[in-house]
């Protein structure tokens, strides 16, 4: 007998279309709407990761886990293997409505419609996959491509040092600019940046730039990953080019502005160099260091780093820009850039 039997690769054919069917629904449906209470993510791909973010979605996944592992393991074919099972491939007696017992009832006609539509799921379910890793593969499935907004930007520093970062090439795009002076609302969603947190020593930061939002990514002395904005909050110089981490703090490179990285608060305000330093603090407003919440993808974590940032960051800036600009023609509403 050749093994594995027919029963085991029919019972693996009837899983694999049954979670392909659920997987084409809950793609579908999580797409247009989420249960209220619960974590909102409209790209599947991001879905569980929403989940796990959150403490009672997180908690429903493990709950979700127990019961496929004891059915599992209830179920698990292991004398099919010789063709030796004591039960039907895919029938686990589970039938709560009585379905079978109704008088005309046609198992076999049954059967092949759950075994063509499982079949169906695990091809449309490829072509999900296919089209969200390789956008534009998937005639008129160009929209569900997981957009991987993570270009790695310019530099990176070593406690001051600065190193070089190699540049993902941009992307070409066909589409047209197009501005607006509308107000634009956040739209906050975790973006990867193609880092790994393994990758990052304690105290080298590197800068990313995603969605328009100038990010430094960092590790604190103790090795705790941290987010930031790039751009220093006095006069908009790039912490990535030399800034120092001491502790959880960032100084930064030009006028030695220090920073929690954990918070954004604000410690000192231009100190240096003497009398220059402060002289050119007083020019400008003091404010707190933006920061962002940083995580790492993956189930169990030690996938890429991800940063949760506002998408729409650029649009609104732009926004008010072309406000200004239509206004001195006589076209917005008279508010001023
Ligand atoms: S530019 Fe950073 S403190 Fe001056």
């Amino acid at each position: 007998m050749t093994y594995p039997h027919v029963q085991y690769l029919r019972e693996a054919e009837l899983k694999h279309g049954r979670l392909a069917m659920l997987a084409f629904v809950g793609i579908l449906v999580q797409s247009v709407t989420h249960i209220p209470g619960y974590p909102s993510e409209t790209n599947w791909l991001n879905a569980l990761n929403a989940a796990y973010a959150d403490k009672n979605a997180s908690l429903g996944v493990v709950q979700i886990s127990i019961f496929a592992m004891i059915v599992e393991g209830k179920f698990y074919p292991h004398d099919g293997w010789c063709g030796q099972m004591d039960r039907e491939p895919g029938d686990l007696g589970f039938d709560p409505l009585g379905f079978t017992k109704k008088p005309g009832f046609d198992m076999k006609t049954a059967q092949l419609k759950e075994l063509k539509n499982g079949r169906l799921a695990m091809i449309a379910f490829a072509a999900f996959l296919a089209s969200a890793n390789m956008p534009g593969s998937v005639p008129g499935l160009g929209a569900s491509a997981l957009r991987r907004d993570s270009a790695v930007a310019s530099s990176s520093a070593l406690c001051g040092k600065t190193l070089a970062v190699a540049q993902p090439q941009a992307e070409a795009s066909k589409t047209a600019a197009r501005y607006t002076t509308q107000v634009i609302l956040p739209s906050l969603a975790w973006i990867r940046t193609g880092l790994k947190a393994a990758g990052l020593k304690p105290c080298e930061l590197k800068a990313v730039t995603l969605a328009g939002n100038d990010i430094l990514i960092g590790k604190t002395e103790a090795g705790k990953l941290f987010g930031v904005g790039n751009l220093c909050p006095h006069i908009g110089t790039p912490m990535s080019e030399g800034a120092d981490v001491i502790g959880d703090v960032i100084v930064c490179p030009l006028h030695g502005s220090s920073f929690k990285v954990t918070t954004g608060e604000l410690l000192d305000w231009c100190v240096s160099p003497p009398i220059i330093g402060p002289l050119t603090g007083l020019l400008i407003e003091k404010k707190n260091l933006l920061i962002f919440e940083v995580r790492e993808s993956g189930i169990f974590g030690g996938g890429d780093i991800e940063v949760l940032v506002d998408t729409n960051a650029k649009k609104a800036y732009e926004a008010d820009y072309w406000k200004g600009l239509l206004d001195a023609q006589g076209k917005d509403d008279g508010s001023f850039y």
